[in-house]
């Protein structure tokens, strides 16, 4: 049921490697059991999947349309849930889980476009809509030790020593320990939203596929700065996109414009630092950002 040419399948393998291949090769079985767990209609893979496997179904015993998200790192399909759970209402409802099968049964959201596939929307309210979203997850955002601090992160910033301008990495892991050190305003952050992750349902907007960090709210909107990777708007100069995407959300939710930038050059590094420990390359648009503001 996942082709070992898919996306999904090359991702997990190279992310997980062999627990990744081990959960690949049990994958029919562990379709059954969660079907069979949950008395559901043979579950239908959704479309372009990258690390986890989210499928649609009914419920037998009452025709309901769900989704299940399954994965082989069971820890943060457990945190992701404790999040969605927290967020319920703004976030996909969570309707049944199972830890030790590592799956959640969630809403399904429709129509359940991605606001990176509403192309009726252009990139200024694509922006206007996700600073709807982070005002309204700083107003109900608890902390809870359960999650990472974003500190936590830079050190996955090593792995770039020798391979770009010092300078960049030196500017990023200051901006990690300033923006971390008063941690008086912390809030329990999404940690990775941007336009495949907020999805149509009815009239409003949902969101998915937390990373669940506590931090700074700032550093909300860094992410996504250098989003959607796979259709970044190429009708302006990237600064332009960059500047007019920061001026809407300090209107719209007043971030601090200077805090802003060094957010976004921080996870734009950070994002980097994942794709270059993957390829061993520089490429893409997170590296564009970092470079764009840098200075
Ligand atoms: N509750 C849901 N309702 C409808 N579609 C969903 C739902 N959850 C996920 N999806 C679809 O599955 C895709 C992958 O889900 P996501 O949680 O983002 O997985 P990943 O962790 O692999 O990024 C989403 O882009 C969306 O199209
Ligand atoms: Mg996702």
């Amino acid at each position: 049921m996942i082709s070992p040419d898919s996306n999904l399948y090359k991702n997990i393998v190279t992310t997980w490697k062999t627990p990744g291949e081990q959960w690949l090769a049990q994958f029919p079985t562990h379709i059954k059991k969660i079907e069979a767990l949950w008395n559901l209609e043979p579950i239908q893979p959704i479309d372009n999947l990258s690390f986890h496997f989210v499928g649609a179904t009914k419920r037998r015993s009452d025709g309901l349309e769900v989704v299940i998200k399954t994965g082989c790192d069971i820890e943060s399909l457990d945190r992701e849930r404790q999040w969605l759970r927290h967020f319920n209402g703004v976030a996909a409802q969570v309707l049944e889980s199972d830890k030790n099968l590592g799956v959640t049964m969630m809403e399904r959201l429709v129509p359940g476009t991605t606001l990176k596939h509403s192309k009726q929307l252009d990139d200024d309210a694509q922006t206007l809509i996700i600073a709807e979203m982070i005002r309204e997850l700083n107003s109900r955002s608890i902390i809870s030790g359960a999650f990472k601090h974003l500190a936590e992160l830079a050190k996955d910033l090593d792995v770039l020593e020798g391979a770009v301008d010092p300078r960049m990495l030196s500017k990023a892991r200051g901006i990690f320990s300033e923006l971390t050190f008063d941690r008086s305003q912390d809030r329990l952050l999404h940690g990775d939203l941007h336009h495949d992750n907020i999805l149509k349902h009815k009239h409003s907007w949902k969101v998915i596929d937390p990373h669940g960090y506590i931090g700074d709210p700032t550093f909300e909107m860094a992410v996504m700065m250098y989003n959607p990777l796979d259709a970044y708007p190429v009708n302006r100069p990237l600064r332009k996109t960059l500047e007019r995407r920061m001026s809407i959300l300090n209107e719209y939710i007043n971030f601090d414009m200077q805090r802003m930038k060094a957010w976004a050059f921080a996870a734009a590094m950070i994002s980097t630092a994942w794709d270059y420990g993957d390829t061993k390359k520089l490429l893409g648009i997170p590296f564009l950002v970092a470079q764009e503001l840098r200075s």
